[in-house]
């Protein structure tokens, strides 16, 4: 842990882990329904890419799902990031997103985007910590104060594009 009170291992997920990162991710992100953004695939074809973090209690503290773009092979796109809410500003966050960013340094991989809700101001401001940077050019529009992009997903699912060169 970045604050060092706290011991904090990073680990491979596996396919195993599956289970108990569902069974979590709605709560942790606050209500949301999640689950469906974490299909089991994820456990089964990026876990080279990805990480868990837990106490030495075995508690699932933080884990971030990842992987290096098949078409683009100088980025790497994080697809979720969370840490548990009961501990929460404590570098659960930045200790998962640096272990990421060393992990993809050495694979040559030049930048790392990620996208968010505009109404997730914890994100915004979590990436904009982590050194990424909002797209703001041509497309977008401010939405809850961030620049995004309108419609993004589909309809009315705006996002915030983050960029971030390694
Ligand atoms: C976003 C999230 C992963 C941050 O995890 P965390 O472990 O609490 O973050 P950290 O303690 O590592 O914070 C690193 C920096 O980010 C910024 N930050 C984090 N949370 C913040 C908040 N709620 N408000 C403002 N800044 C925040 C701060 O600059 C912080 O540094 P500091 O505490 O020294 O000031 C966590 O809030 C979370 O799991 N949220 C729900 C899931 C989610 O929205 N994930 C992101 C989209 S995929």
């Amino acid at each position: 842990m970045s604050d060092g009170n706290l011991a904090l291992s990073l680990r491979r997920p596996v396919e195993a882990d599956h289970p108990r990162l569902v069974a979590v991710v709605d709560e942790w992100w606050g209500g949301r329904r999640m689950r469906a953004v974490l299909p089991r695939l994820w456990l089964q074809h990026m876990t080279g890419t990805s990480w868990i973090a837990e106490t030495p209690d075995g508690r699932l503290r933080g884990f971030i799902v990842g992987f290096v773009s098949p078409d683009h092979p100088d980025t790497a796109y994080a697809h979720m990031i969370a840490a548990d809410p009961n501990l929460r500003r404590a570098g659960v966050g930045r200790t998962l997103y640096e272990r990421f960013f060393e992990d993809m340094r050495g694979r040559g991989v030049r930048r790392v985007t990620a996208v968010t809700w505009p109404g997730n101001r914890t994100s915004i401001a979590f990436h904009r910590a982590m050194g990424f940077g909002v797209d703001d050019g041509p497309g977008t529009q401010p939405i809850y104060g961030t620049p995004a992009h309108p419609d993004h997903d589909g309809e009315d699912e705006d996002r915030v594009v983050f960029l971030r060169d390694l």
